[in-house]
């Protein structure tokens, strides 16, 4: 018996919001089903789908003190971000209400919650998904069974960009905005009276219009200032030459007009320099101020780069004049970054030769040097060291460089040996290697009263066949091909001549 278990339902229904007041006969609740046109008939209504779900157990035709089913038939609309339901009369409870979305078919449970009462109430149910369809499934929140009026299906409003409200930003960093839409992809959930999501545009998208599709049906247009410019991305190249100056890289990736950095440099003094006035070999700290020919940027933008400029120094022509012990160098210096380079007042040379224990360089001083101190006859290897500021800078120039020959040392006769009368050996002390001071070592050897001159490589010399008792001085010197040294002399005396006559 259906038909008497919807009357009754109906009955309990009208008795308890108590104003049934029409007689409703059994036939009036057949067609509930369909019927659409009284209010009597819309109470039934309301009531169906609760007996269709509740079927045996809660309704018990014989049972005529269980509790009234609830009453919450309900219409719905898209309004704003979501649906207003409007109940014409509800049984007084907390009711929960769940939509599947049909293109997914994900289901959520988005209230449990919704206290209504009474003729008329209304709840509006917010934030939800943009022009999306979704099925709609209302109970009273302790009876999860029931079913609410039939299951409604209704499609939200489409989002409008006045509905998207951009937040303010400090940092300058992103671009977000503000919706009570749900547009995530996220699980609707209602609790959330706001979605906010940001946009961060990149280095090439200032000053452009950045266009961005922030749902299917919605894109927005933001004009992306300067103010969103990230130092960090501006990319700049050290300088290497001299004037200095800092170029930006990656300027020409911009679509901004009239650009231009201002840098201003602290060196180790503290003191503030402008670029062109920036000493090689110094370190500085360079900021930039970004600047815009015509408008004011809002924010100073500022970049930063350690500076310290490097010359590419030839030192040219370089010439050495040697002496026996010493040598002069001379050059001329060229740099192509750095033009002026050479005649810097702090740009100085200084010059040394290896193993010349002795030896000492003049000054550091301006494309000249001298070393003394030096070994004639002696090959060495010397540098040119640059120094700027005293700092040793570059790499040093080598050049090999030979002293001239110097004068061999003075011979010292070391004994004399008397072999005949007329016969004399003379010996003096060999040199050492370091005392010839030039290419060739020869001794040479004279005698008083001869045109001849006696070599040797030796000190050893005899002179036979001479006058009888009569003195000699013979004098005996090194040649080292170049120079002779100081000679050694001795006095002879040969003897009388023994005459043994048979
Ligand atoms: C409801 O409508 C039916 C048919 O239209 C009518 O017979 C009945 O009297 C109406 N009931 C009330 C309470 O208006
Ligand atoms: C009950 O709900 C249906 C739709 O499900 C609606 O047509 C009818 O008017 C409602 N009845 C009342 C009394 O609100
Ligand atoms: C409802 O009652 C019918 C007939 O008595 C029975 O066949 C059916 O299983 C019952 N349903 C429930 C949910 O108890
Ligand atoms: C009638 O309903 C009341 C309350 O729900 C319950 O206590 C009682 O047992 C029911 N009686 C019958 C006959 O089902
Ligand atoms: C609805 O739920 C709230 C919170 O759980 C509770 O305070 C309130 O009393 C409930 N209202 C009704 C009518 O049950
Ligand atoms: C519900 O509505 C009835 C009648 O309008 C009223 O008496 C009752 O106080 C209401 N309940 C609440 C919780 O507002
Ligand atoms: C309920 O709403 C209807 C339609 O807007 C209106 O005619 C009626 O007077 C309202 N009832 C109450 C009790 O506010
Ligand atoms: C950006 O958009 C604004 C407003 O629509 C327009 O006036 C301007 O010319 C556009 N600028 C560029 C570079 O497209
Ligand atoms: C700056 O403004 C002047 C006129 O005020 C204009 O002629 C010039 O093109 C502008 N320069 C840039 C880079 O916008
Ligand atoms: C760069 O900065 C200096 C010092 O602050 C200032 O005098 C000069 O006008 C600036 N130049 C530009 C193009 O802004
Ligand atoms: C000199 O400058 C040019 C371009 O400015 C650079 O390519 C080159 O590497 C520099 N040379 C040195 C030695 O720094
Ligand atoms: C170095 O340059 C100067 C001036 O340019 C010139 O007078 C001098 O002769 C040059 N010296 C050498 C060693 O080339």
């Amino acid at each position: 018996m259906a038909g008497l278990d919807g009357l009754r339902v109906l009955l309990l229904l009208a008795g308890l919001v108590a104003m049934a007041n029409c007689q409703v006969n059994p036939t009036v609740v057949l067609t509930t089903t369909t019927g659409q046109t009284n209010s009597t008939v819309v109470l039934a209504t309301t009531t169906a789908p609760f007996v269709v779900v509740s079927e045996n157990a809660t309704v018990d035709p014989k049972n005529s003190t269980g509790p009234p089913p609830p009453m919450c038939n309900y219409s719905g609309e898209a309004d704003k971000t979501g649906f207003l339901f409007t109940f014409e009369d509800v049984t007084e409870g907390n009711y929960s209400i769940k939509l599947t979305e049909l293109s997914t078919g994900v289901s959520n449970k988005v209230t449990n919650e919704v206290p209504l009462n009474g003729t008329n109430a209304t709840h509006l149910l917010q934030y939800l998904k943009p022009s999306t369809d979704y099925r709609v499934h209302i109970s009273p929140s302790n009876e999860p069974k029931v079913t609410c009026g039939g299951n409604l299906e209704l499609k939200t409003n489409g989002i409008n960009q006045d509905e998207i409200v951009e937040l303010p930003t400090d940092s300058y960093q992103d671009i977000c905005y503000k919706t009570e839409w749900n547009i995530n992809n996220a699980v609707f959930d209602v609790s959330r009276k706001d979605y906010t999501f940001c946009i961060k545009p990149k280095y090439t998208d200032l000053c452009t219009n950045l266009t961005t599709l922030i749902y299917p049906t919605l894109t927005l247009t933001k004009w992306i200032g300067l103010e969103y410019l990230n130092p960090d991305n501006i990319k700049l190249e050290v300088p290497n030459k001299l004037p200095a100056e800092i170029n930006w890289r990656n300027q020409e990736d911009l679509k901004c007009e009239g650009l231009g950095i201002n840098f201003t440099c602290q060196g180790p003094d503290r003191r503030e320099y402008k670029l062109d006035k920036l000493e090689p070999y110094t370190k500085y700290s360079c900021t930039g101020v970004l600047y815009n020919l015509n408008k004011t940027i809002a924010i100073e933008k500022k970049v930063t780069k350690e500076v310290e400029i490097t010359c590419d120094l030839e030192l040219m022509k370089v010439t050495a004049a040697p002496s026996k012990e010493s040598v002069k160098f001379q050059w001329n210096t060229s740099s192509k970054n750095c033009s002026n380079l050479s005649q810097h007042n702090d740009l100085l040379y200084s010059c040394k030769c290896n193993d010349a224990p002795k030896a000492h360089s003049t000054l550091p001083s301006k494309e000249r040097c001298e070393v003394t101190g030096l070994l004639p006859f002696t090959a060495y290897y010397c540098e040119i060291q640059p120094r700027f500021n005293d700092k040793p800078i570059g790499r040093p120039t080598k050049i090999r460089s030979s002293t001239s020959a110097g004068v061999p040392k003075a011979v010292e006769i070391e004994k004399t040996t008397q072999v005949e009368h007329n016969a004399f050996q003379v010996e003096c002390t060999d040199l050492k290697k370091e005392d010839w001071k030039g290419p060739d070592t020869f001794y040479h050897a004279t005698i008083t009263g001869s045109e001849e001159k006696k070599t040797n490589g030796k000190c050893f010399f005899e002179f036979r066949d001479l006058s009888y008792s009569t003195g000699y001085t013979v004098s005996i010197f090194a040649f080292n091909g170049v120079n002779s040294g100081k000679a050694g002399r001795v006095q002879l005396q040969t003897s009388w001549a023994l005459v043994f006559e048979a």
